[in-house]
């Protein structure tokens, strides 16, 4: 089982404790399943009141399988996108055999990258806290924008719904019609370039065909409003037919 723990892509969901602890003990059929836990957003909140972030590692210890997850995640969205460090977690057992696999293809992580990161993230006040607060400064703004402007364009209209996450990076937009490829296509002529819609489906295949992922981070406030504004025309113009 491959998944997203905290603010999963794109719901924003976050796992429970005891939705992990279930995961922990649940009988499988394979004796080697394993769960995959991508936890990319463990730290990406975006106010001041978040989730409790789930115990993976211990609720599968609590139960007899400590091996059932692998956790992982970066500081991509800490520290520099896709240049960041990576890191890792799982019982000491997974972690010995995965060190003897990546002992093989590779001689040595990035000793400088690491250490930058630690002197860097060390001196930052308040440390990943403290740098994941200054994001959330900016990032906030931008989420706050999706959401009022869907509001004042769309609500009481039945044509969509949206999530307001509390972390992470996206909202994630359901129309009420089939139309999310028909949106994402009208947005596209008038100049707005959105994720192909079903985007996070298996293959990219939304079944219903109305799901799209909104990821609002790296335009100014400004541009994400004037976007969100052509994305709520596209809808109404999609659902009319
Ligand atoms: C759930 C999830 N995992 C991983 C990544 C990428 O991480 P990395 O840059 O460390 O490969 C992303 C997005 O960038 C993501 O949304």
């Amino acid at each position: 089982m491959l998944y997203v723990p905290t603010y999963s892509n794109p719901t924003g969901d976050t796992t429970s404790q005891a939705v992990a602890d279930r995961l922990g003990r649940m009988p499988t059929a394979a004796p080697d399943f394993t769960i995959f836990a991508d936890d990319a957003y463990a730290v990406h909140h975006l106010d001041d009141t978040p989730p409790a972030h789930p115990d993976l590692l211990g609720a599968c210890k609590k139960a007899g399988n400590p091996t059932r997850v692998i956790l992982f995640g970066s500081t991509s969205k800490i520290t520099f996108a896709g240049a960041g460090i990576s890191f890792l977690g799982g019982s000491k057992e997974t972690i010995a055999w995965i060190g003897e696999l990546m002992g093989t293809q590779m001689i040595t992580p990035n000793k400088i990258e690491q250490y930058r990161h630690v002197l860097f993230l060390g001196r930052y006040p308040g440390g990943i806290a403290g740098i994941m607060k200054a994001h959330a400064k900016l990032l906030a703004p931008k989420f706050n924008a999706v959401d009022d402007i869907l509001t004042r364009e769309l609500s009481g209209k039945n044509l969509a719904s949206w999530t307001k996450p509390k972390g992470g990076y996206f909202v994630s937009l359901d129309t009420a019609k089939s139309v999310a490829s028909q949106v994402v296509k009208l947005a596209k002529e008038a100049g707005v370039a959105l994720t192909p819609a079903g985007a996070t489906y298996p293959f990219g295949k939304d079944p219903n065909d109305r799901n799209i992922r909104i990821s609002p981070t790296r335009p100014p406030v400004d541009q994400v409003r004037k976007a969100m504004e052509v994305v709520a025309v596209c809808i109404q113009l999609a659902s009319e037919t």
